[in-house]
């Protein structure tokens, strides 16, 4: 009996760099890489983040469509679809006994990454596949060490939260007094309402955003230069880290 491996490999936000060695070395041994690529045609972010670690003509890179979109009628076919490309292209491989493949991901693959709901539609529909996960450098660790800005120390309270999915502006409020440190990912389309309630909680001060944190593209704002940014919408590859102390430390 053949065995297939799927790894689920965190590459980090953006600097090649900061793939760990471990990953690194899962990358290079795979026969399959499987990215996940959304249907507005955007080149995957994992791909471009590992390219340079790829050897094009040994391993297969297979791009996976899946819509950016929280209808759950086009996710849920989509994952099922990804799963059934990725078993049949592992599966069709002759002439070997192991055939390994990697899932790349943005930053940590366990952090509101897609390869949770293509690792339950495979354990469910291709349980002989073995699935594998290799951490990797979440966003917001790279974008406070961008800043060299402290996410917590001793007893302080540090939470993470989806902004774009955080509606109710008192609940967001009330969470900003609650915890020490606060960490706002995918906050770009709601970047107004945040910097409007972080400046009237005087919290803009002891804030940061980083957009595209390790990319050529990155920025990097703190404190006082966030109003630069107010009334402006960012893009999806953005976070914003706030703190109580009134200071980064
Ligand atoms: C689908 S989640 C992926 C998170 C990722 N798995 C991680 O560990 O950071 C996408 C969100 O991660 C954050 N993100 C990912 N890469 C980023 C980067 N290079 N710079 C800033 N934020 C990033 C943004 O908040 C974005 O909306």
């Amino acid at each position: 009996m053949k065995n297939y491996t799927l790894t689920a490999v965190g590459v980090g936000p953006g600097d090649p760099e900061l793939i760990t060695l471990k990953g690194l070395r899962t990358i290079q041994e795979a026969d399959f890489i499987f990215v996940p690529r959304s249907q507005d045609g955007e080149k995957s972010l994992a791909l471009r983040i590992a390219k340079e670690w790829i050897d094009h003509d040994r391993q297969q890179i297979v791009e996976l469509l899946l819509p950016m979109t929280r209808n759950a009628d086009r996710l849920v076919p989509a994952w099922q679809g990804a799963a059934q490309q990725i078993a049949e292209q592992m599966q069709a491989v002759t002439g070997t006994e192991t055939v390994k493949g990697v899932y790349l991901l943005l930053g940590d693959p366990l952090l509101y990454g897609t390869f949770t709901y293509i690792w339950a539609a495979l354990a469910e529909a291709y349980p002989e596949i073995t699935i594998e996960i290799i951490p990797g450098v979440t966003s917001f660790a790279a974008s406070a060490a961008q800043g060299q800005f402290v996410l917590g120390s001793t007893s302080e309270r540090v939470a993470i939260l989806p902004a774009s999915y955080e509606t109710d502006e008192t609940q967001l409020r009330q969470l900003l007094t609650d915890f020490d440190t606060i960490i706002l990912m995918k906050v770009g389309t709601v970047l107004p309402q945040i910097l409007d309630a972080l400046e009237e909680m005087d919290l803009l001060e002891s804030s940061m955003y980083a957009e595209r944190v390790g990319m050529p593209e990155e920025l990097v704002a703190i404190g006082a230069d966030l109003r630069a940014l107010k009334n402006q919408r960012r893009p999806y590859l953005s976070l914003l880290i706030t703190k109580q102390k009134g200071s980064q430390f």
